[in-house]
C-alpha cells in the first residue's frame, strides 16, 4: 500500500465516519489520520445526526447496516436540513445489490464503496468528491459575486438614468441647456406640444436656439421616426420658394426640365420646419395658409391636388405682429401659425444660464479640439455675464471655441476670450465717478486748450473756482501735459 499523503490543505479537510462496528472506524480513523485528514466518528446515525449540530465536516463515510437508523434514513434526515445538505455523502456497504446502491443515490449520497474497503480506492473517492464540492463551492462564490455585481451594475443604471432625467429636468432638455425660469417654461412647453399636431411657432433673436427647439419638439413626437423637413424661408429666392416646397410638374416654368417633389411632400408622415418664416413672400403665404388649414395643396404647374400629413413647425426672429401691421405678413396666416407660440429670451435676459453655456461649450470644444481647458476663470465669466450678447447663444458658443483654441493652459481666463469692451453690457455704468469726473475735465481742458483760470478758463467753464478745480486735478492725477491731447 502506498503511503503517499493526501495533499493535505490548510486547515486540513474533515471527515466524519459514521459506523457501528468499531474495528471498522478504527482502521479508517488510522489510515484517513495519516493521510492527513481531520477524523470525527460517530456510532450511529442518531449519534451522526446530533453530532451534525456543531461540527461541519466537508465530507461524511456512511455505512447503511446500523442499529437505529439506518444509513439511508440518516442520510435523508440530514439532506432535508439546509446546514448539512450540502456535505457530500459517500456510503460503505456490503450489499452487494444494486437496489442498495441505487436506494443510496436516492437518500442524496454523491457515491458509494463497497466493503471490505480498499484503501487506496476510498482516498480516491474522497479526494474526488472533496475536489468537487471545493469546485462547486467556489463557482456558488462566484456566482454570488457575479450577482452582486450585475445588481450594482443596474443600481448604476438605474441611478444614471435617474440623474440623466434630474439633469433633463433641471437644465438639458434634448441638448438645450438653461436654468432660467423663462427656458424651464419653453421646456415644459416643448414637452406639452410635442405629442399633440398643433402647429408651432417659434420666436426669439438670432442664436437664441429656435432651431434646437424645433428638433427637441420633433424628437418628442410620435413623427420621430419619420423626416423633419426644414425650409429655410430667407435662403430661398421668392421665385423658387413656391416649387421648393409644394414641388412643380416638368415644364412649369422655365428651367423645371423634370417633375420635382416639394418638401410638404417628402415630410409627409412628419414634420416640416419652416424657418424665418417672416420672410415669405405674400403668394405663397395663401398656398401655406390653405396647407396649414387643409393639409392639400397643388404642385407649381400641377391640376392634382395632392393630400399630406404634415406637422409644421416655423420659426421667426421678427416679431410677426409687426409684420402684419406693416402688411408683409397675412394676419389671417400669423393666427393660424400663431396657435403654440414658443418664445426664446434673449441672452442677455438670462444671464444666469451664461455660466452654465461656457461651461458646457468649454467642455465640449475642450473635448473636440483634444485641449485641456475645463475652468473658466471668475475673471472670464465676471467679462461673459456682461457681454451684450447681440447674437446670443451662437456668439457665446463661437467665443468659447475661439478661446479654448487660444488656450494652452487649463484655466481660460479673460485673454482668452477677445471680448471687446464698448460691447459690454452698460460700459459706461462701470466707470467709477472719479474716472466720470477725469474724463470731464479733461473734456474742459480740451477745449480751453489747457488754460485753468481766467475768463477763458476750465473753471469758468465747469463753474467752479480755479482753486477747486487745481486741487480736483492733483486728485485726479490730471497734469498740465494731458490737457494739449
Ligand atoms: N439653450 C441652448 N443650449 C445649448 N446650445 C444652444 C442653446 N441655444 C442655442 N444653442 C446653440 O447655438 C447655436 C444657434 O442655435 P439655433 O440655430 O437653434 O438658433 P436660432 O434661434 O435658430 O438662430 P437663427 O435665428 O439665427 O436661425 C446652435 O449651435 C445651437 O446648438
Ligand atoms: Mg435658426
Amino acid at each position: 500500500m502506498s503511503t503517499k499523503m493526501y495533499p493535505t490543505t490548510n486547515p486540513p479537510d474533515t471527515l466524519l465516519i459514521v459506523d457501528d462496528t468499531p474495528t471498522n472506524i478504527g482502521v479508517l480513523f488510522e489510515y484517513l489520520t495519516q493521510r492527513g485528514f481531520k477524523v470525527l466518528v460517530a456510532q450511529d446515525g442518531e449519534s451522526a445526526l446530533e453530532q451534525l449540530q456543531f461540527s461541519r465536516p466537508d465530507l461524511i463515510l456512511l455505512d447503511v447496516l446500523m442499529p437505529g437508523i439506518d444509513g439511508f434514513e440518516t442520510c435523508r434526515r440530514l439532506k432535508a436540513q439546509p446546514a448539512t445538505k450540502d456535505i457530500p455523502v459517500i456510503f460503505m456497504t456490503a450489499l452487494t445489490e444494486t437496489v442498495d446502491k441505487v436506494r443510496g443515490f436516492e437518500a442524496g449520497a454523491v457515491d458509494y464503496i463497497t466493503k471490505p474497503i480498499q484503501h487506496e480506492e476510498l482516498l480516491a473517492r474522497v479526494t474526488a468528491h472533496l475536489t468537487i464540492r471545493k469546485l462547486q463551492e467556489s463557482l456558488i462564490k462566484q456566482n454570488e459575486a457575479l450577482q452582486r455585481e450585475i445588481a450594482e451594475r443596474e443600481r448604476l443604471h438605474n441611478e444614471k438614468t435617474y440623474l440623466q432625467e434630474e439633469i433633463k429636468t433641471h437644465y438639458n432638455f434634448e441638448e438645450i441647456i438653461g436654468v432660467a425660469p423663462a427656458m424651464q417654461k419653453v421646456f415644459q412647453n416643448i414637452e406639452r406640444v410635442a405629442a399633440t399636431d398643433t402647429t408651432v411657432l417659434i420666436t426669439g433673436e438670432t442664436g437664441t436656439g429656435k432651431e434646437l427647439v424645433a428638433r427637441a419638439i420633433h424628437n418628442r413626437s410620435a413623427r420621430k421616426s419619420s423626416a423633419l423637413i426644414k425650409v429655410n424661408c430667407a435662403a430661398l429666392p421668392s421665385g423658387l420658394i413656391e416649387s421648393e416646397l409644394f414641388g412643380h410638374e416638368k415644364g412649369a416654368f422655365t428651367g423645371a426640365t423634370a417633375k420635382k417633389k416639394g418638401r410638404f411632400e417628402l415630410a409627409d408622415g412628419g414634420t416640416i420646419f419652416l424657418d424665418e418664416v417672416g420672410e415669405l413672400p405674400l403668394e405663397t403665404q395663401v398656398k401655406l395658409l390653405r396647407v396649414l388649414q387643409e393639409q392639400e395643396f397643388e404642385t407649381v404647374g400641377g391640376a392634382k391636388t395632392i393630400k399630406v400629413n404634415v406637422r409644421v413647425i416655423a420659426a421667426t426672429n421678427r416679431n410677426l405682429q409687426d409684420e402684419v401691421k406693416k402688411g408683409a405678413i397675412r394676419s389671417d396666416l400669423f393666427f393660424r401659425l400663431n396657435i403654440f407660440p414658443i418664445h426664446l429670451p434673449a441672452l442677455r435676459e438670462r444671464s444666469e444660464d451664461i455660466s452654465l453655456l461656457a461651461d458646457y461649450f468649454m467642455k465640449r470644444f475642450a473635448a473636440k479640439t483634444n485641449k485641456q481647458v475645463n475652468v473658466l476663470s471668475p475673471g472670464a465669466l465676471d467679462l461673459l455675464k456682461n457681454y451684450s450678447w447681440a447674437g446670443n447663444v451662437r456668439e457665446l458658443a463661437n467665443v468659447i471655441e475661439r478661446a479654448v483654441i487660444l488656450c494652452d493652459e487649463r484655466v481660460l481666463a479673460p485673454k482668452h476670450l477677445n471680448l471687446t469692451a464698448a460691447a459690454t453690457i452698460g460700459a459706461e455704468e462701470v466707470w467709477d465717478m472719479e474716472e466720470v469726473e477725469r474724463q470731464h475735465i479733461l473734456k474742459a481742458l480740451k477745449r480751453t486748450r489747457g488754460q485753468v483760470g481766467g475768463a477763458n478758463g476750465a473753471a469758468q467753464l465747469l463753474g467752479v473756482n480755479r482753486t477747486t478745480l487745481i486741487a480736483r486735478m492733483k486728485k485726479l492725477g490730471i497734469g498740465a501735459g494731458e490737457t494739449s491731447a
